[in-house]
């Protein structure tokens, strides 16, 4: 008998082999030992509120689809970079977020389903009007009204319109003023609140200063990582 290599083994069967490993008790019970004690039951757990939430629906993922077949500019982040964003955000525990560059939403999409389950809210900036708009628009038919609000014009003029401190910064518009919306940004950040900029290897020479800074400064945690192959770095405030 040819015996399969056991990558090649079913994952299902690998499941069950491993769930009977764990199952297996660690003294096995001969003749002569004492009959087994009852195993201890366990109550049933309510299940957390968030098991409630879809991770994407069909409706949505749809709709994500339909934002990129119709980004002509290519503007749009990637799907695994989207992903990655809305992971971000949740491991934070994000409260109360900021996007510079919402384009047509498809990052504000996966920013405000992170906002929808940690209770947070994003406000995403876009400086072209037919573009805030689609944002608008898309936004609403993401059901996200409540999570996102929407504000067309120019960052450098919403962002001090806004009130508070963020703790979480998503930056992905014009790649030499990085720095600038870092430094307009920066002093309103929370302690562990998280910078987030976008583009940051293929641009990366467009924001030289930027990164200089996300990578020098003693008051800043960073890493670089590229989910797709555009580029995301991370920056924790400490
Ligand atoms: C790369 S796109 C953003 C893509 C979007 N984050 C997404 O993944 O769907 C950059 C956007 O930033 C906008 N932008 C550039 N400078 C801006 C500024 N100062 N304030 C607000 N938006 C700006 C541009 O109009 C453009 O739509």
């Amino acid at each position: 008998m040819r015996i399969r290599p056991v990558h090649l083994l079913a994952p299902t069967l690998l499941g069950v082999l491993a769930l009977t490993a764990c199952s297996t008790p660690a003294t096995s019970t001969g003749p002569g030992d004492p009959a087994p004690s009852a195993p201890a039951t366990v109550a049933p757990q309510p299940a957390p509120a968030v098991a409630a939430l879809p991770l994407l629906t069909a409706d949505l993922s749809a709709l994500l689809a339909k934002i990129r077949a119709d980004d002509k500019g290519q503007l749009a982040i990637s799907e695994e970079d989207g992903r990655f964003l809305r992971l971000l955000a949740v491991l934070r525990g994000a409260r109360r977020g900021v996007e510079i560059g919402g384009a047509s939403g498809y990052s504000a999409i996966w920013l405000g389903l992170a906002m929808r389950e940690t209770g947070g809210h994003l406000t995403t900036i876009e400086y072209d009007p037919a573009r805030a708009k689609e944002l608008a628009a898309n936004i609403k038919a993401a059901g996200l009204t409540d999570v996102v609000t929407v504000v067309a014009g120019d960052a450098f003029k919403a962002v001090p319109a806004i009130g508070g401190t963020f703790d979480f910064v998503f930056i992905d518009a014009w790649k030499p003023d990085y720095q600038k919306y870092f430094e307009m940004t920066f002093p309103r950040l929370e302690r562990n609140g998280v910078i987030v900029a976008h583009n940051v290897i293929n641009k990366g020479g467009d924001m030289k200063d930027f990164l200089q800074t996300v990578t020098t400064r003693a008051d800043l945690l960073t890493s670089i990582v590229a989910p797709g192959s555009e580029g995301v770095s991370i920056s924790i405030k400490r």
